[in-house]
């Protein structure tokens, strides 16, 4: 599976995402590696394993659609079977999203629909929330919306602040988003028809993982 990882900072979860693909966890390889943001750190980090790597900057194009266009035909060149999004912070368009539709994957450091958009850790501690965690969900044209196919859920504790709490979750990105991959890779999980479908059952609710 040949996957292409849309990033703008610093790419922890595209680290996991490599080492789970040379480790054979995930039988597929990043293809390529496109940011927003020229500094982004995860460029520094596919570079060093000989990722192809393009940097394409929204502040160069006059408005959405051109950027979204440039982004989609330089995705093509690499062929992808699958394109993930891991701290792509741009909201895309709908052609772009329609364009790769089935194709697109992103994760979330909140349980979707709950928390969407920036700032969730800071949310759940406001809100008292007991439980909290990530989700990768297919992507549709709403700010982190689409099908969910799995979250890992933690418990909120009782000694934990915004900075602790975002660190155990990010961890537990980098263990999720590889699994949902080496579903993708190994055709256990398809896209059918705006759902997830896992080992033929289709997921009206995303596998829950109790971390
Ligand atoms: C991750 O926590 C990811 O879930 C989040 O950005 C961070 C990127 O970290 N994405 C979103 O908030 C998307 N709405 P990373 O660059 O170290 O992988």
């Amino acid at each position: 599976m040949k996957i292409v990882v849309l990033i703008s900072g610093s790419g922890s979860n595209l680290q996991a995402i490599i080492d789970a693909c040379q480790s054979g966890v995930i039988a597929g390889h990043v293809v390529g590696v496109l940011s927003n943001k020229a500094d982004a750190y995860g460029l520094v980090r596919a570079e060093q394993v000989g990722i192809d790597t393009a940097v394409i900057q929204h502040k160069d194009f006059a408005n959405r659609d051109a950027f979204d266009l440039a982004m989609q035909e330089h995705i093509e060149l690499w062929q992808p079977d699958i394109v993930v999004l891991a701290g792509f912070m741009r909201i895309l368009t709908p052609a772009f999203v329609q364009h790769f539709v089935g194709k697109l994957l992103n994760i979330h450091p909140s349980l979707l629909p709950l928390y969407k958009g920036l700032h969730t850790h800071r949310r759940v501690m406001a809100c008292g929330d007991k439980w909290h965690g990530c989700s990768v969900h297919f992507v549709n044209d709403e700010l982190d919306g689409g099908a969910v196919i799995a979250q890992a859920v933690l418990d909120v504790l009782a000694q934990d602040n915004e900075q602790t709490l975002t660190e155990r979750v990010h961890k537990h990105e980098h263990s999720l988003y590889p699994l949902v991959l080496s579903w993708l890779a190994s055709g256990r999980l398809v896209y059918q028809q705006g759902l997830p479908v896992l080992d033929g059952q289709i997921l009206h609710q995303p596998v829950r993982l109790l971390m």
